[in-house]
C-alpha cells in the first residue's frame, strides 16, 4: 500500500473520541529570543491541551487504543503505572467515561497524603492493586484479569502508556496534525526542523515516527529525549511500535528510522526525579512563554532542546506533549527555587547532587 493509501486508512481507524484536537501550535518568540535564536524559530505544540481528563500525551494513544469494537463486551478495563502516572490518570478516566470499571496496578510508594497524579487516580477508581516494583505490574494484571473472568466479567488489559501498535497511531495521527498546522506556515522547512519529545514507553515517538513516513518528510529529525530508560533500548521500541502500527494501516514503505534519535543524557535519577537543569528550563519556558508545565516527564525534554539550539543552526524546533497534575506533587528535590527565581543547588545528599556523580536508571519508576 502506498503512503498515501496508508495515510487514508490511518484517517480512517476507529477510535473512541476523548481528546480536543488539534491542539495549539504556539510561535514562541519570547522563548526564541531568550535561547537567542531569531524569533521564528521555536514553535511549542501544546498536547497538554488534549484536554480529557486534563490532557497530555495520552490521551490520544487511549483514543484508538480503546477502539469501540475492542470495548464490545468488555466490562472492566486493566492498566498500570506509578503513583504520578499520567496514563494511570487517563486510563480511569477514559474507563469511567467509556462506562467500564477500572482497575489500575500501581508500583511504588504512594505519597501520604495523595498528591497530583495518586490523588486523582484515586478519585477515579476505587479499585487499586498495589505491587512494589515494575516488574511486578504484568503479572499482577494479569491475575486482575484472571480474577474478573473467573467472576464471569470480560477484561481488557492495557500496557503501560498505551504504547501498544494501536496507541501509537493516536501519534501517527497527531503527526499529520503537525504537519498540517506547519503546512500553513509559508517559511516551514521540513528539512530544517528538529521535534523534540519525551520518550519513556516509546508510543509517542513510535507514532511520529510513522506520520512522518507516511507524509515523506525525509529531512525531518525527530529526537526522543528519555525520561527513564537506556537510549537503545527505546529506540529499539520505538522501531518495532511504529513497525506493527505500519502493518495495521498497511503501510509497506519505508519507515524514516534513520531520522529519529534517543537521548538518554538528561534521565538524572530518574522517572519525575528534577535535574536543575531541568528546573532551569521549567523555569525559562514559564517565564518567557507563560508555560506553567511542571510535569514528571516532559522537564527531560526541555534542557535537551535548549542545548540544541544553541548548537545547531537549525530553523524550528516543536516541543509536544505534557501533562499538570504533577505541578501538585510534593518536590522530590529538597530546595526547588531560590527567592530570586533561579534553581537552587541541590543539598549534597539530595538525588539531584548525586545525579550529577553516577547516572542512573534504575531508580524510579516509570511513570509513562
Ligand atoms: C507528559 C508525557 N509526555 C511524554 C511521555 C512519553 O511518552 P511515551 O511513554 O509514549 O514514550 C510521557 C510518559 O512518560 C508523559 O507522561
Amino acid at each position: 500500500m502506498t503512503a498515501r493509501s496508508a495515510l487514508l486508512a490511518l484517517e480512517r481507524t476507529p477510535r473512541s473520541h476523548l481528546a480536543t484536537t488539534p491542539t495549539p501550535l504556539v510561535h514562541a518568540v519570547h522563548l526564541a529570543r531568550a535561547l537567542d535564536r531569531s524569533p521564528d524559530a521555536v514553535w511549542l505544540k501544546l498536547d497538554g491541551h488534549t484536554g480529557f481528563a486534563l490532557g497530555g500525551n495520552k490521551v490520544r494513544k487511549l483514543e484508538t487504543e480503546l477502539t469501540p469494537s475492542r470495548l464490545d463486551g468488555v466490562d472492566t478495563l486493566i492498566s498500570c503505572g506509578g503513583p504520578q502516572s499520567n496514563h494511570a490518570r487517563v486510563f480511569a478516566a477514559a474507563a469511567a467515561h467509556l462506562g467500564r470499571r477500572c482497575i489500575l496496578v500501581r508500583n511504588g510508594e504512594s505519597p501520604d497524603p495523595p498528591m497530583g497524579n495518586a490523588r486523582l487516580q484515586s478519585l477515579l477508581t476505587p479499585h487499586i492493586v498495589h505491587v512494589a516494583e515494575r516488574a511486578d505490574r504484568d503479572p499482577a494484571m494479569e491475575e486482575a484479569r484472571r480474577q474478573v473472568e473467573s467472576e464471569g466479567g470480560k477484561a481488557l488489559v492495557v500496557p503501560i502508556g498505551a504504547s501498544t501498535p494501536l496507541g501509537a497511531l493516536g501519534y501517527a495521527r497527531a503527526m499529520v496534525e503537525l504537519d498540517a498546522q506547519l503546512q500553513g506556515d509559508v517559511a516551514w522547512d521540513p528539512d530544517a526542523t528538529w521535534i523534540f519529545v519525551a520518550t519513556s514507553s516509546a508510543g509517542t515517538l513510535a507514532g511520529m515516527l510513522l506520520g512522518a513516513s507516511l507524509l515523506e518528510l525525509e529531512g525531518l529529525h525527530l529526537v526522543g529525549v528519555s525520561a527513564d530508560d537506556p537510549a537503545d533500548g527505546i529506540k529499539a521500541r520505538v522501531v518495532d511500535l511504529a513497525g506493527q502500527a505500519a502493518e495495521l494501516i498497511g503501510f509497506r514503505g519505508e519507515l524514516l528510522v534513520h531520522r529519529v534519535s534517543v537521548t538518554d543524557e538528561y534521565v538524572g535519577d530518574g522517572y519525575g526525579v528534577p535535574t536543575p537543569e531541568a528546573d532551569a528550563a521549567t523555569l525559562l519556558l514559564a517565564r518567557s512563554q507563560g508555560c506553567s508545565w511542571i510535569p514528571p516527564t516532559p522537564r527531560k525534554r526541555r534542557p535537551a532542546w535548549w542545548r540544541r539550539s544553541a548548537m545547531v543552526g537549525y530553523r524550528r524546533a516543536t516541543g509536544s506533549s505534557s501533562g499538570t497534575p504533577g505541578a501538585r506533587s510534593p518536590p522530590p528535590c529538597p530546595a526547588r527555587c531560590r527567592p530570586s527565581g533561579l534553581p537552587a543547588p541541590c543539598d549534597p545528599g539530595s538525588p539531584g547532587a548525586r545525579r550529577s556523580r553516577s547516572r542512573g536508571f534504575a531508580r524510579g519508576s516509570r511513570g509513562a
